[in-house]
C-alpha cells in the first residue's frame, strides 16, 4: 500500500462538493483500502470564501481555481462547479499541469465532450463524468463499460427529476401543471427558475450524452430534438387513464432500423402503466436500455441531490486514483464513428390527438381522410358528443413523425374541426 496520499482538488462546494468532501473524510480509510493509497483533499475553489463549510479545513480553502489546477501536484480535479465557462477552462488548465478530471458537468460534457476527451487524451489523463446523468444511478459506466461488448439500439429514459415530480402529481392528485410546479417549488425539488427543468433543456443535454456513448458516436446537444412540459394539462392524464397509460418527460435516444443513422429527442410522452418506467414515481430518474445481445435493462434511482450525485463523482474518483496508481488511463472517448443524427420528422412514433369537431354528417370521414392522405394508419378513434359537439380522440399507428404532425396541421385547416385540444406522442409499447 502506497502511503504518499493521492491530492484531489474540489472546484465547487455546494451541495455537490461539500457531500464529495464529508464522504472522503468519513470514508477516508475505505477509500484508501479500495484505492490503495489515502487520498487527500488538498484544496477546494469556491466562490465566497468567508461562508462557513462544517469539516472542511479552512486553510485549502481559495478563491483562485486557476491556481489550484496549476499547482502540479494535484492528482485528480474534481469539479462540480457547473456551467461552460469558467469549468472548461480549468478543466483543460488540470489536464495540462498533471490532473485526471471527475465532473458532474452535463452542460458543458454535452457541448464540448469531443474536445475535452480529446484533451485529457493528449495529456494522457482521464476525464470520467457519471454524476452528469442521473445522479446516483451507475449508467455512463455501464454503457461505456459493461456493455461495450454489446450493440445498444436504444436508450428510453426519465432523466429529470424535477419534471418527473411534477408529472407524477399531476398524475396522481388531478391538480394541473402549475398547482404540481408550486409544490415541487416549496418542496424545493423546482429551482425558483425552473425553465432549464420544465421546458425539457436539463434532459436534453443528459440525451446528448447518453446517445454519444451508447451509440459510439458524435451527437451534440443541437442535435436533441426537445420539447417542455409546461403545456401537459390535467385533461391529457384523463385520456391517458382512459388509454391504461400515464405521461413521462422521456429522453429518447433511438439507433435507426437500418442501422444508418441515430435520433435524440425529449418530449412529454403517453407510456403504457405496464412499461416498467410507469411506476417511476416522485423525483426518482429511471433509464431503460434495449441491447441486442442484453435485452431490456433498467437502472433506476435518485437522479439528483447532493449526497447522491456525490456518490457518483466518488466512484469516478476511486477509479481515476486507482488508474493514475496503476500509470494507466480508463476508456476514453466512445465516440469512434459519425453516424449522421436524424430530425424529428424522421422519427417513427404514435400520436394521440384531441379533437374537437361539429357533430354532423360527414365529419368523422372527412378527419379520416386527413389521416388517409397523410399516409397515417389510425388505430382507434372513441368519439363523446355533447350539445351538439363531439369530441374525438385518435390513436394512430406507428408514422413517420413529419406525417403525424403534417396531419395536424391539416386537422386544424378543416372549417368542422373547432379545435385541437391535445397532441401527445405514445411510447414504449
Ligand atoms: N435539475 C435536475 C433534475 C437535477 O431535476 O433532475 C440535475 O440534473
Amino acid at each position: 500500500m502506497r502511503t504518499r496520499p493521492l491530492k484531489v482538488a474540489l472546484l465547487g462546494c455546494g451541495v455537490v462538493g461539500s457531500e464529495v468532501a464529508r464522504i472522503m473524510t468519513t470514508h477516508a480509510d475505505d477509500l484508501t483500502a479500495r484505492i490503495g493509497a489515502p487520498v487527500e483533499l488538498a484544496g477546494v475553489a469556491v466562490r465566497r470564501p468567508s461562508k462557513v463549510r462544517a469539516g472542511i479545513d479552512p486553510e485549502l480553502v481559495t478563491t483562485d481555481a486557476t491556481a489550484l489546477v496549476k499547482r502540479g501536484d494535484i492528482d485528480v480535479v474534481v469539479e462540480v462547479i457547473g456551467g461552460i465557462e469558467p469549468a472548461r477552462t480549468l478543466i483543460t488548465t488540470a489536464f495540462e499541469h498533471g490532473a485526471s478530471v471527475v465532473s458532474a458537468n452535463k452542460a458543458l460534457i454535452a457541448q464540448d465532450g469531443a474536445a475535452l476527451h480529446a484533451a485529457a487524451e493528449q495529456q494522457g489523463r482521464d476525464l470520467y463524468y457519471e454524476a452528469a446523468v442521473a445522479g446516483a444511478i451507475p449508467l455512463i459506466r455501464p454503457l461505456r463499460e459493461s456493455l461495450a461488448g454489446d450493440k445498444v439500439n436504444r436508450v428510453l429514459g426519465i432523466v429529470n427529476g424535477t419534471t418527473n415530480f411534477i408529472l407524477d402529481k399531476m398524475d396522481t392528485t388531478g391538480a394541473g401543471y402549475q398547482e404540481a410546479l408550486d409544490e415541487a417549488t416549496a418542496l424545493g425539488y423546482a429551482e425558483a427558475d425552473p425553465t432549464a427543468d420544465v421546458e425539457g433543456f436539463d434532459a436534453a443535454a443528459k440525451a446528448a450524452i447518453l446517445a454519444g456513448i451508447a451509440f459510439h458516436t458524435r451527437v451534440r446537444l443541437d442535435d436533441v430534438y426537445r420539447e417542455g412540459m409546461t403545456e401537459v394539462t390535467a385533461a391529457d392524464f384523463a385520456s391517458a387513464k382512459r388509454m391504461g397509460c400515464t405521461i413521462k418527460l422521456l429522453a429518447i435516444c433511438e439507433r435507426a432500423a437500418d442501422g444508418g443513422s441515430v435520433t435524440a429527442r425529449v418530449h412529454p410522452a403517453m407510456i403504457p402503466l405496464s412499461h416498467p418506467l410507469a411506476s417511476v414515481r416522485e423525483a426518482y430518474n429511471a433509464v431503460f436500455v434495449e441491447a441486442e445481445a442484453a435485452g431490456q435493462l433498467m437502472f433506476y434511482g435518485p437522479g439528483a441531490g447532493g449526497a447522491p450525485t456525490a456518490s457518483a463523482v466518488l466512484g469516478d474518483l476511486v477509479a481515476v486514483c486507482r488508474n493514475k496508481l496503476g500509470e494507466a488511463t480508463g476508456p476514453g472517448d466512445s465516440a469512434y464513428t459519425q453516424l449522421p443524427v436524424g430530425s424529428m420528422g424522421e422519427v417513427v412514433t404514435r400520436y394521440h390527438i384531441s379533437l374537437d369537431v361539429a357533430d354532423k354528417p360527414g365529419v368523422l370521414a372527412q378527419v379520416a381522410t386527413v389521416f388517409a392522405e397523410h399516409g397515417v394508419s389510425i388505430d382507434t378513434v372513441r368519439q363523446t358528443v355533447k350539445d351538439g359537439e363531439a369530441s374525438l380522440v385518435v390513436v394512430t399507428h406507428r408514422a413517420p413523425d413529419a406525417a403525424l404532425s403534417g396531419t395536424v396541421e391539416a386537422l386544424r385547416n378543416l372549417d368542422t374541426v373547432r379545435g385541437v385540444a391535445s397532441i401527445m406522442r405514445v411510447e414504449g409499447e
